[in-house]
């Protein structure tokens, strides 16, 4: 192995790892692509591997019924959160209680039932286009990033708009307890956004009780009401995850992307130039620097990977993985020149961005539509698009993105 120690490559608590990750996934996938990090979990870096347990069942995605506990105060802190939740997310479950949740909301996220949605985006993102011609400057991530993806998925849920400020803040506090990195008062405070988020949420869903209509929202809580399918427990977790899944993510492949695009003219003037790729060219701004960097699993049985220097690494029942998507992502085995964006690029589709296998994300086909949508519009409409200022980027790993990025338009 080379010099280097993978302790070093793989160490959320650096700011340069969080800062750009991609040169240390490359190092780690050529040194130690299956890698048993400080506290046991084996990072996993080349796509192969990433796929291939992504799409297995050998494994888990339910961490508190499978994975060995650890006993360290953090670990012990986040059991005692999600013990207190009030039920699993689909996210967090396995078949069949994962099949079962699915289901009941699969076809308000088809790819022909978003379509429907795409005229009322078009307007909305026009909205904001107006009043950026007006000034000439765009607040992106403010501006369009993250009110589009909100107002739609509001909408989808019938949801009122008027708390958005408060729900964005929420749903930063509940994704900050993702990172590798959380210490105690970043889970008190996603416990203190959950103690607000719930009551307003039963609120809502009190209301609509009253008068059920054609979204989302009323269409779950029939099924609840019907007995036996739902429980309230799910419904309430259900309806927050529908709620806030697009919140951080949707938001940040509209920031690094266009911020990607600007850093690559000749691929920026491509898409504006090429309708045909306004699909395609989403899929490799997902591939060059997704929003969801990694996610877990628990292994069920004994699972091999090669390590370093193709020496075995066994992964015993109730050990983890962390699946690393962005690593994946940049794997020069499946993608030529992985560190160039390159919006024709004729497998960019098989990226992993938006995980494998039953957990494949609900709402990918939504999250693109809103993406090509934003930024094929926001491109077309203004010939001269200019960064001013340094773009900012928050600084976490789970969920990668930039949060300010202040444009002139003309
Ligand atoms: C660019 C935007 C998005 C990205 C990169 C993204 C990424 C992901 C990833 C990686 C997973 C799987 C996690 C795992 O397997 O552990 C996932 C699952 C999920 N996503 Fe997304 N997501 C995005 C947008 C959205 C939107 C807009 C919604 C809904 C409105 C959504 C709803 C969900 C749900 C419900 C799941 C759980 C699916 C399941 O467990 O079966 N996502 N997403």
């Amino acid at each position: 192995m080379s010099a280097v120690d993978p302790e070093l490559l793989w160490n959320p608590f650096d700011p340069a790892f969080r800062a750009d990750p991609y040169p240390f996934y490359d190092r780690l996938r050529t040194d130690a692509p299956a890698w048993p990090n400080a506290i046991g979990t084996v990072v996993l870096t080349r796509y192969d591997d990433v796929a291939r347990t992504l799409r297995s069942n050998d494994f888990s995605r339910d961490v508190d019924a499978n994975a060995t506990p650890r006993d360290d105060e953090i670990s012990r802190r986040r059991r005692e959160r999600r013990a207190n939740g009030a039920a699993k997310s689909i996210l967090n479950l396995d078949p069949p209680d994962h099949t079962r949740l699915r289901r009941m909301v699969t076809t308000a996220f088809t790819p022909t039932a978003v379509q429907r949605l795409r005229g009322r985006m078009e307007a909305m993102v026009d909205a904001v286009l107006d009043r950026a011609a007006d000034t000439g400057s765009l607040e992106l991530i403010e501006d369009l990033a993250f009110p589009v993806p909100f107002q739609v998925i509001s909408e989808m849920l019938d949801m009122p708009t008027d708390r958005g400020d408060e729900l964005r803040t929420w749903s930063q506090a509940l994704t900050a307890a993702l990172e590798p990195t959380a210490d105690m008062a970043t889970l008190d405070a996603a416990d203190e956004a959950i103690a607000q988020l719930a009551p307003y949420m039963w609120e809502v869903i009190e209301e609509r009780r009253r008068a059920l209509g054609d979204d989302v929202l009323s269409r779950l809580i029939a099924v609840e009401e019907e007995g036996d399918r739902l429980s309230p427990e799910e419904l309430i977790t259900f309806v927050i995850l529908l709620y806030v899944a697009g919140h951080e993510t949707t938001v940040n492949l509209i920031g690094n992307g266009m911020l990607a695009l600007l850093r690559n003219r000749d691929e920026l003037t491509r898409w504006r130039d090429d309708p045909s790729l306004d699909d395609r060219a989403v899929d490799e701004l997902l591939r060059f620097d997704g929003p969801v960097q990694h996610t877990i699993r628990v292994a069920m049985v004994p699972v091999t990977y090669a390590g370093a220097q193709g020496e075995p690494v066994v992964v015993e029942p109730g050990g983890t993985v962390l699946t690393v998507l962005g690593a994946a992502n940049h794997d020069p085995a499946v993608f030529d020149d992985p560190h160039s964006l390159r919006l024709d690029r004729a497998n960019s589709n098989r990226h992993l961005a938006f995980a494998a296998g039953i957990h494949y994300c609900l709402g990918a086909s939504l999250a693109k539509m809103e993406a090509s949508v934003a930024i094929g519009r926001l491109i077309r409409r203004f010939p001269d698009i200019e960064l001013t200022g340094e773009p900012h980027w928050r600084d976490r790993i789970t969920i990668r993105g930039v949060d300010r990025l202040q444009l002139s338009v003309r």
